[in-house]
């Protein structure tokens, strides 16, 4: 049986990127998952990891998003796409080398070494990068309770952006970038258009 087509979707908080992976995943009758937390560990790693009451140092944060990934993976991810079954996934490895290398300054090449165990050869086919700028994010981000990542400083926010944008660059074309500022309609055109062609199980 052909192996089922692996999206991820990447981007900041607030670029709308989950917006459209649910659709996109909707659209293509594809599985959606998201990470962190899609689980019945991941719900409670998620859980610890998004209190923004609770101090944790950068290294235990990145390793607890390692940690629900390696479980979705061979929980979720890897037997979908073994049946066949396409997913489409709201962020993954890129979230935690922008996030835990670029914003909270944990090596990067000891991040890459532990996704290596987290993720094994489970690659996707495509990630598509949402970019927005920061003034736009902020002006999105809603004014009530934040999360953790939600309530760090706008550099720690620049760093992410960043991180993602060099990450892009180094990957060519397994990565396809979009302008998150334009229009819910103008995006999900771009994204429309992008995954056409690819190989869905299900039109
Ligand atoms: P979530 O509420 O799912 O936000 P979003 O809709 O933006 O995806 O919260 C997930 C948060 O966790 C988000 O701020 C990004 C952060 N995160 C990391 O820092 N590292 C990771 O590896 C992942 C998967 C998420």
């Amino acid at each position: 049986m052909r192996r089922g087509l692996f999206l991820v979707f990447e981007g900041i908080d607030a670029s709308g990127k989950s917006t459209q992976a649910r659709r996109i995943a909707a659209m293509h009758n594809a599985h959606f998952a998201f990470e962190p937390g899609d689980s019945a560990l991941g719900a409670d790693l998620r859980h610890w990891l998004l209190d923004a009451s609770l101090h944790m140092e950068p290294e235990t944060e990145a390793l607890l998003m390692l940690s629900d990934r390696s479980h979705h993976v061979r929980s979720v991810i890897e037997p979908n796409l073994e049946r066949g079954r396409d997913v489409v996934l709201d962020r993954y490895f890129a979230s935690t080398l922008a996030y835990q290398g670029y914003g909270r300054g944990v090596d990067l090449v000891d991040l890459r070494a532990a996704t290596e165990i987290a993720i094994g050869s489970c690659l996707p086919d495509l990630t598509i990068l949402l970019d927005i700028d920061l003034d736009v994010a902020n002006e999105r981000r809603a004014r009530d309770a934040k999360d953790r990542f939600e309530s760090a400083d706008l550099d720690f926010h620049a760093r992410v952006r960043e991180g993602y944008l060099e990450l892009a660059d180094a990957y060519g074309d397994q990565w396809f970038i979009i302008d998150g500022s334009k229009s819910e309609q103008d995006v999900a055109a771009a994204i429309d258009d992008r995954v056409a062609d690819l190989a869905w199980s299900h039109g």
